[in-house]
């Protein structure tokens, strides 16, 4: 009888585990496109200029054929250019699908540099209109943690939306945000990859720190408080931690610290 309780018990687990899987990842998708939301306008320019481009490389095509001798090898340029443009235009939709798509979570071997990489991709256009300036530190060839791209790409986001809102109030010479991918010990997780997203805003104040990560918690007037409490269930079920601070000379740091595939300490 003991054999099956405890294999009723390890169903019963398993069970509770796979829901809670599901209804993280389910919150994940939700706060995802409430993030996308905050970056339509980037979006918005992304698709138009490989539009627009297309446009103006039709009208290039129709006047070059229209000469009384038509330049058929200028033609055939502005048709190659309008297909470069326009597989512009459906990678740009392609990635956009993927961060908002409500996949079930896929485990792969990520280099994390990589990741946040492809992440400040994304921020490009928030970090020119708002002169913020990114210093990035991403070494190549460091090992892999096992891993949801997207979901880690979610986590990056928020970071870096924070710091980039976080910057809004600063003067224009005081807007930088730092990022930094190193191999690391932590204790606790053993051997780990550790992001860290600085900035150099106003920093959080000491009494909102215990509640950062609580959701909900918002100092924003626009903000709904997701960010920080999805991107800290995200990282715990990467078997990770993430943390809050400020730097001695002002400005928030955040750092997330995942451990490297196949180090299980
Ligand atoms: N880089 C930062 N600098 C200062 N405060 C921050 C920073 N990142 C987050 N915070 C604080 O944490 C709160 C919660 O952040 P988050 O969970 O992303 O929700 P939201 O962005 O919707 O407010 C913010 O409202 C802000 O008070
Ligand atoms: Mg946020």
């Amino acid at each position: 009888a003991s054999v099956l309780e405890t294999n009723t018990d390890v169903t019963a687990q398993r069970a509770t585990e796979d829901k809670l899987d599901r209804t993280r990842s389910e919150l994940a998708h939700l706060s995802r496109i409430a993030t996308m939301g905050e970056l339509t306008a980037s979006i918005a320019h992304e698709v138009n200029q490989p539009l627009a481009a297309i446009v103006a490389n039709g009208e290039a095509g129709l006047r070059w054929l229209g000469r009384a001798a038509p330049d058929l090898g200028e033609t055939k340029k502005s048709i190659e250019a309008m297909l470069r443009n326009a597989q512009r235009a459906s990678d740009v939709v392609r990635r956009l699908r993927a961060l908002s798509a409500k996949s079930t979570p896929a485990h792969a071997m990520l280099d994390l540099a990589a990741v946040a990489e492809e992440t400040a991709q994304l921020v490009e256009r928030e970090l020119r209109v708002q002169g913020v300036r990114l210093l990035a530190d991403l070494p190549t060839g460091l090992p892999p943690v096992e891993g949801d791209r997207v979901q880690l790409q979610q986590v990056l986001l928020n970071l870096l939306l924070n710091a980039i809102q976080a910057l809004g109030a600063m003067p224009p010479e005081r807007r930088t945000i730092s990022v930094r991918v190193q191999r690391g010990e932590r204790e606790s997780l053993g051997d780990a990859i550790v992001v860290t997203v600085e900035d150099t805003g106003a920093g959080i104040a000491e009494a909102d720190l215990a509640r950062l990560f609580d959701a909900f918690f918002t100092t924003r007037s626009d903000g709904m408080g997701l960010g920080l409490s999805i991107s800290r269930s995200i990282v715990e079920a990467h078997g990770g931690r993430i943390e809050a601070g400020n730097r001695p000379d002002g400005g928030a740091t955040f750092r997330v610290c995942l451990p490297v595939a196949g180090s299980a300490a």
